[in-house]
């Protein structure tokens, strides 16, 4: 447990971040999860050189950063959490004045620096804390091989304020270089250019190219590298890295396709990185290195549009960047979108329809559970933190938004629209506003077709919101209705079905199956043996809803390694309506085991 007591202030006092006197600045919205002052003085670049001290579980070193002061009597205001400030002086070591103003629940606090005249770089000598959220410490037993620790850092959403102190918020970019000492025998690889180990055995890394401070990710462990082609390459533990160069084989297919569709890849090369089980999310899009759950080793590649989402972010999210995390549908449903169309041109239009099929199932299943403020695309996350935010809205019905322009004005319009969009706010931060007028000016049909008010503003999903269907899925829903009209597992014509078309089978499935029924499916198909974590997630709601003691084993194994929020939430709150007893037992075994991410979500549902 994070031993913080500003937990336990108020969540109102989230808001106090965002005070009237901070509105719209001339250079960009106010971001309300920042203490921030980018308007008034402007971090651009930022040189780490830290230590990682596994046995402490602690960052330790320097940070150097470079300003663009516009007011020349303002204070440089950093965010912070849980950081132990240690010093701050000038890059030639003369003392600033500086004080940590007081926390705010979940944002931490603000860092102020008093600037002289002349000032242009400061120097900060800080140490991370055991419980940084955006960092895990993994030990020898929480990896694939079992030998040596490792280390992760999540930044987004407002994580890298907990092993950084920077300006964190998504409207301020910042070049950045590295160096990074680590324990003998490990590799430290960044979301940045490698360039090697110096003299003394610390690992450099540099990017040029500007970005939001929550795409600065580090890694550390026992790695190696495979290449998958000149510009692609799979970073992985020794036992797994073959495995993961197999399954991710058609990387450097999705990175040519992706260029074909949006404009050229801007960043060197795409790697991925897969990380232990613990790792919170599927992926995530940091640039130049992807980060992957290893649950997407499938064997079959059936997985792989995970790739394909966060290769979509070099240009959705990484390139053109939400302004404010209001804003986070820009990111993600014109990733979903892109996504799509790059498994489109893989692996043809039934594969992508399919995907997207199995997502608005999804969609419309949460919407039930939504508020109708977390149901709108240009959110108000003032007083929340922005994971509050976090559902299927900002990534579906944000993609449904776009697919219905599209639909609108054309395929070939919109991908001209799409290819200059990106060329026109590279490497820059936007709002919804700032789409809605350039979409105006330059795709000004769209208006006539769609509502766009109440597609950006307005809870629920659209009737106008397109629908596909596929025939692979229709032949599902035949299966499953033959199976409820009495025919027998072993009977239903299941030969040759994908990864997909099993999800659609198990959430078709209706309530209150009998054991029996649980048993016989489970014989027929040995989903309690599934090494495919999709099928054998969505199997084992199923065992807890229905009380199906024979998988037992398998999901407290799997509550056991895999971290990923996605695949825990549903599960344990499954677990908490059927046997909150048991719930409560498996999370109290596991949860030292899981990241902030995930711990920040599932206190919530088992109670923390
Ligand atoms: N950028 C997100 C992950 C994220 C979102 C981290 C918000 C922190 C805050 C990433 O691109 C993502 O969406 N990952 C998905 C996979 C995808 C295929 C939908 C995931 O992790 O499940
Ligand atoms: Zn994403």
């Amino acid at each position: 447990m994070r031993p913080t007591s500003l937990l336990a202030l108020p969540l109102l006092l989230l808001a106090a971040c965002s005070s009237p006197a901070r509105g719209a600045g001339p250079r960009g919205p106010a971001d309300a999860h920042s203490f921030a002052e980018p308007e008034r003085v402007r971090v651009s670049h930022v040189a780490l050189d830290l230590t990682l001290d596994f046995e402490a579980r602690v960052a330790h070193g320097t940070v150097e950063l470079a300003l663009r002061r516009t007011d020349p009597e303002a204070p440089l205001v950093l965010d912070t959490n849980e950081l132990v400030i240690e010093a701050v002086t000038t890059p030639s070591g003369s003392n600033l004045e500086w004080s940590l103003g007081a926390g705010v629940e979940r944002l931490g606090r603000p860092l102020s620096i008093r600037l002289r005249a002349g000032d242009e770089r400061v120097r900060i000598r800080y140490r991370t804390s055991p419980g940084a959220e955006a960092m895990q410490w993994l030990a020898p037993a929480q990896t694939a091989d079992g030998r040596r620790p490792f280390l992760f850092t999540q930044g987004q959403s407002i994580l890298t304020r907990s092993w950084i102190p920077l300006q964190d918020s998504p409207g301020v970019r910042v070049t950045y270089e590295a160096r990074v000492r680590a324990p003998e025998g490990l590799t430290a690889v960044m979301s940045a250019e490698q360039l090697g180990q110096d003299s003394l055995g610390a690992w450099r890394f540099r990017l040029e190219q500007p970005i939001p401070p929550y795409l600065i990710a580090l890694a550390c462990g026992a790695l190696e590298f495979r290449p998958l082609s000149e510009r692609c390459g799979v970073w992985a533990e020794p036992g797994v890295v073959e495995r993961a160069a197999w399954e991710l084989a058609d990387t450097e297919r999705m990175v040519a396709a992706a260029e074909q569709l949006f404009g050229p890849y801007r960043w060197g090369r795409y790697d991925v990185l897969v990380l232990p089980p613990s790792f919170p999310f599927g992926g995530m899009e940091n640039p130049r290195l992807t980060f992957a759950t290893p649950t997407i080793l499938a064997g079959d590649r059936s997985l792989v549009a995970l790739v394909a989402h966060e290769l979509a972010h070099s240009w959705s999210g990484n390139l053109v960047t939400n302004a404010t995390w209001n804003d986070f549908w820009l990111n993600e449903g014109f990733t979903v979108y892109c996504e799509n169309r790059i498994m489109a041109v893989l692996y043809g239009p039934e594969r992508a329809a399919t995907e997207r099929v199995l997502e608005i199932g999804e969609l419309e299943e949460e919407l039930a559970t939504l508020e109708p403020w977390q149901q709108v695309l240009r959110m108000d996350l003032t007083g929340h933190h922005p994971d509050d935010g976090f559902s299927n809205v900002p990534y579906t019905k944000g993609a449904l938004f776009l697919t219905r322009i599209e639909e609108v004005v054309g395929r070939e319009r919109f991908d001209a629209f799409l290819r200059r969009y990106f060329e026109r706010h590279a490497f820059q931060s936007l709002t919804t506003d700032g789409f809605l007028a350039d979409l105006a000016q330059f795709l000004p049909e769209a208006r006539r077709g769609v509502d766009l008010a109440r597609w950006t503003t307005q809870p629920g999903l659209p009737a106008d919101a397109p629908r596909p269907t596929t025939p692979a899925l229709a032949a599902v829903d035949a299966e499953v209705a033959a199976w409820a009209g009495g025919r027998a597992p072993r009977e239903l014509a299941t030969e040759g079905w994908t990864t997909q078309q099993w999800l659609r089978f198990l959430r078709g499935l209706p309530a209150g199956l009998t054991g029996e029924q649980m048993a016989a499916l489970d014989e027929a198909f040995g989903f309690t043996r599934s090494g495919n974590s999709e099928i054998l997630c969505q199997w084992l709601e199923l065992a807890i809803a229905h009380g199906y003691a024979p998988a037992d084993a398998a999901l407290e194994e799997f509550l056991g390694t895999v971290g990923r929020r996605k695949f825990l939430k549903p599960l344990y709150t499954a677990l908490m309506k059927a046997d909150p007893e048991r719930g409560r037992t498996l999370y109290r075994t596991n949860r030292a085991r899981y990241h902030s991410v995930s711990t920040g979500t599932l206190d919530g549902i088992v109670g923390g």
